[in-house]
């Protein structure tokens, strides 16, 4: 959501805060604002809307200083003006933060410091943080008897009191060079250079200066100086860090030769697939291996059912996962959205295994699943893209997608790992129980022609932009499938709305029936994935029920199929593949058909209106 970066060093700050907020612009922005010191206090500008107009104004004034912070909002408490941005200045000058999260006692901080001559100018619950550090830093001797950093004891002393979340960085007008940055429930991590330190709220935005990172825990502070860092707790004192190496660089999150990272990702599927499941599968090439389960074989067979937890897009993989799992393994699954889940206070059977799906590993809701389920004593496994985010290090142990990072706000490579991922665990779990050693080996054969199957759909870019042309201008469309196509027509659907602002709905294809055939008209088309097996003749009813009311279809359907003369408006066929990659090579035209009617429509693909890449308030 809000994006964070700070930097203390040599350099000129701006300049390397402002390209790290260009970085952090596809978590979701709606204003912009840095920090820089100044001879007189502190150099502040923000601005509505993206980065380059921050950008604009910051090099109009060419800020000077080579320590600073910055901040992309994206607005929760007040609306979206220049007042509201950040950073907040403290009304006696002293204090200049960023925040990520929200502050729930806001409303009583702010009566104390009223009361104590503090003034606020936004409708924000930062200011009231921002000036409870500034009581304090004013109450702190210039230089602790101790040593003590003056800044780090009044940031200290003010979480003591507050309730919420946060990810800050904070930088004192009597303390140069320095930034304090503390975390509660939102993403924080420090990047060790040399000579020089960052910290920022997304390793994207300071990869390019270091590989060196400190994933900040919940409850510990920082303290950044150009040639130190130190970590702490907010009731104790000093603690050692590790420091961990990122895995990639910064050229996996450019966008090279494509006109979008969406786009970018579609192309790089086949790549993303053979990196999840290098190196998962068995030797003797009938089952799939997991390092870091942290479960025996004999645990696992222990379990009889699974629940699994996630939002958005995810939560489409857990609902593929779950039919996999159920058709493959014969073992009962259930799946719910994780802001549903840890509120309903669900009876859970003993044996279950939790797992949670989470392409950031930062989502407040997949998170807070996490936290309620190892609350009731449950085991907790989570799939997940970011390496060392809040999921995979308070999760038991888990399956790393490895497809690099995952830029546009529309998730497609991480959603295709995902399935793939469900896929394998189906087999893993299949091959604990009844599945044959040659079902087994048949099944490997299967998942590992994916990328290839996926080449081959590709290939149909151009003619799939075709028909997006055609239908780019309806404002209404639906999607339709079955069985494990179904939670692909969702995902269509969510796709098509997120990024083209049109109105889409996935439903089973025999639903249709219940209520949605009510929209049917010239004016909405229907997009509908055809199943082959037994499903296929009542798919091609539901497609008949369509055409019977002037609805246009938009048909994908695999290879070797024949559907009734001029039933579909539109074909796109996809090779004949096993059922536990079709949902894969399914995604691969909806993703397409979104990608290029959002782009047809000139909307800002990467960067969708209200959105953010990763959801970490409530
Ligand atoms: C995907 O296109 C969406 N932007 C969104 O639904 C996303 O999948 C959801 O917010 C969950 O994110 P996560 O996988 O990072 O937890």
């Amino acid at each position: 959501m809000c994006g964070i970066v700070g930097y203390t060093g040599k350099q000129r700050a701006a300049p390397l805060i402002l390209e790290g907020l260009k970085r952090l612009e596809y978590r979701g922005y709606d204003s912009a604002g840095i920090a820089v010191p100044a001879a007189d206090g502190f150099h502040v500008t923000k601005k509505i809307g993206r980065v380059a107009n921050l950008e604009v104004e910051t090099n109009r004034h060419k800020v000077a200083g080579n320590y600073g912070i910055g901040h992309t909002r994206w607005a929760t408490h007040g609306g979206v003006t220049q007042e509201n941005a950040h950073p907040h200045v403290s009304s006696d000058g002293a204090i200049v933060l960023i925040h990520n999260g929200v502050i729930e006692n806001y409303t009583s901080i702010k009566k104390f410091l009223l009361g104590r001559g503090y003034t606020f100018k936004s409708e924000t619950d930062t200011e009231a943080l921002c000036n409870l550090i500034a009581y304090h830093y004013a109450k702190e001797p210039k230089a602790a008897a101790d040593g003590e950093s003056r800044l780090l004891e009044s940031v200290r002393k003010t979480l003591l009191h507050v309730e919420g979340t946060y990810g800050i960085v904070v930088m004192g007008i009597d303390t140069p060079g320095e930034l304090v940055c503390a975390r509660k429930g939102s993403p924080l991590i420090l990047g060790i250079g040399d000579g020089e330190n960052l910290v920022a709220s997304d390793v994207a935005a300071i990869v390019s200066r270091t590989q060196n990172v400190v994933y900040l825990k919940d409850g510990e502070l920082a303290r950044h100086t150009p040639a130190s860092f130190s970590l702490s707790t907010v009731n104790e004192g000093d603690i050692k860090a590790v420091i961990d190496q990122v895995t990639w660089s910064i050229a996996d999150a450019e966008l090279g030769t494509h006109a979008h990272f969406m786009e970018k990702e579609i192309f790089e599927q086949p790549t993303a697939l053979e990196n999840t499941m290098r190196g998962r599968f068995s030797e003797d090439g009938s089952t799939a291996q997991f390092g870091g389960l942290n479960l025996s074989a004999a645990e696992f067979r222990q379990i009889d059912r699974f629940m699994f937890c996630a939002c958005g897009t995810a939560w489409h993989a857990c609902l593929v996962t779950e039919h996999l799992i159920e058709r493959f393994a014969r073992v009962p699954v259930e799946v719910d959205y994780a802001s549903e889940f840890r509120y309903r206070n669900a009876p859970l059977h003993s044996n279950t295994l939790f797992f949670v799906m989470s392409q950031s590993g930062e989502t407040i809701d997949t998170l807070a699943a996490l936290r309620e389920a190892k609350r009731k004593g449950y085991r907790v496994l989570a799939v997940n893209n970011v390496v060392g985010s809040t999921i995979a290090r308070e999760a038991d142990g888990g399956i790393y997608q490895h497809v690099g990072p995952e830029v546009g706000v529309a998730s497609t490579k991480a959603f295709t790992s995902q399935l793939l991922i469900g896929a394998m665990m189906a087999l893993y779990i299949g091959r604990m129980r009844d599945m044959s050693f040659s079902d087994g080996a048949a099944y490997v054969n299967a998942l590992k022609a994916a990328p290839n199957l996926v080449r081959e759909v590709l290939k149909q870019a151009p003619a799939i932009r075709k028909i997006a042309e055609r239908f780019a201008q309806y404002s209404d469309m639906l999607f339709l499938g079955r069985l494990s196509l179904f939670p692909i027509a969702l995902e269509g659907a969510l796709k098509l709305k997120e990024i083209s602002y049109i109105h889409a709905e996935g439903y089973p294809a025999a639903e249709m029936k219940h209520g949605p055939i009510a929209l049917i008209s010239e004016q909405c088309p229907s997009v509908f994935l055809v199943t082959k097996g037994e499903m296929f003749a009542k798919v091609v009813s539901s497609m008949q029920e369509v055409k019977a009311r002037k609805g246009l279809i938009i048909a994908i359907c695999t290879e070797g199929l024949e559907l009734p003369a001029g039933l579909a408006d539109e074909l796109i066929t996809i090779p004949d593949c096993d059922e536990a990659v079709l949902p894969i090579v399914a995604t691969i035209p909806v993703q397409l058909l979104s990608y290029y009617i959002a782009v047809i429509r000139e909307c800002d693909v990467d960067k969708p209106r209200n959105l953010a890449k990763s959801v970490t308030v409530e």
